[in-house]
């Protein structure tokens, strides 16, 4: 069988079938992959697809080192990870045995993962185990977009200028506000600063790089400006034009670009059933 693509939105996002990815790829469809993920601005669907732990793991090694949690990895996460698979993060409202069998508000707001970090994840590869007869799906916006749709006096002004992202923005506004209750200093350490107008190394293309999840503020201007500027750009990346939302059937694997996707997990479902998935993370490389 041969492989196909169709899109998700005009321009953005790409359906694969006709691969399984719980079997070894060969190289050629390994370059196939990854170059798909890069036309399709970041976002790629695999649906119908059988996978264990150890299948998403090795195929999220595709397109690149797959992070593991270790002792200096965030703690306050450590719980959510799949016993016996370091790789594979639980996002999920199931209980079993009184206890969380993920986590339920993961990603529940616009984000870009971990871009509080100075090499925030390249990637994440998230598999739908069980879903809800009804919602839970996710949105993704597309950042290339977002940026292309900008007057070139806008373009001009954002031209430089840099936003500082930390893990104590997304604890007063987010359900990190749970897992670092009492510790926001902790969270205070945990920062970085990035170009809001990235160019995408792949692609070789311009997106935008700020979220209302972990931006703080722009650097070197006065605040009123800085959430001037931050909320107009976010009321302007989630317009409808920008945004794919996935519905979700069992056995689909969704990945997504973080340096040119932000993500919002909708989390409207929780009267209505189960959504457990599992999620693999793909580290940055050097040099991006
Ligand atoms: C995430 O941001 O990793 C969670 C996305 C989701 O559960 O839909």
């Amino acid at each position: 069988m041969s492989i196909s693509y169709s899109s998700l939105a005009p321009g953005f996002g790409l359906r694969i079938d006709g691969l399984d990815i719980s079997q070894p790829l060969t190289q050629e469809q390994s370059q196939a992959m990854r170059d798909a993920w890069s036309r399709a601005n970041g976002v790629l669907l695999f649906r119908n697809q059988n996978l264990s732990p150890e299948q998403h793991v090795a195929f999220t090694a595709h397109f690149g080192d797959v992070y593991r949690q270790g002792a200096a990895n965030n703690k306050a996460l450590a719980p959510y990870y799949l016993p016996g698979h370091p790789e594979i993060f639980r996002v999920s409202n199931k209980v079993i045995d009184g206890q969380p069998a993920g986590r339920e508000d993961a990603g529940t707001y616009w984000h870009s993962d971990g871009s509080w970090q100075a090499n925030p994840p390249l990637g994440s590869l998230l598999y739908a185990v069980e879903i809800p007869p009804v919602g839970g799906d996710t949105m993704f916006a597309d950042m290339y977009r977002a940026y292309d749709n900008l007057s070139d006096t806008f373009k001009l002004m954002l031209e430089g200028l840099e936003a500082e992202h930390s893990l104590a923005a997304a604890v007063l506004r987010t359900s990190y506000a749970k897992e670092y209750a009492g510790r926001l200093d902790e969270a205070a350490a945990k920062k970085a600063t990035h170009s809001i107008v990235k160019t995408h190394p792949q692609s070789g293309r311009k997106c935008l790089f700020v979220n209302p999840g972990f931006t703080s503020h722009i650097v070197g201007i006065p605040q009123d400006e800085s959430s001037a500027i931050l909320n107009f750009l976010y009321a302007h990346i989630v317009k409808a034009e920008n945004v794919y939302r996935h519905r979700w059937q069992k056995n689909d694997l969704i990945m997504w670009d973080n340096r040119c996707n932000l993500n919002y997990a909708v989390a409207d479902y929780k009267k209505e059933g189960v959504r457990y998935m599992h999620r693999t993370t793909v580290k940055q490389r050097a040099e991006v």
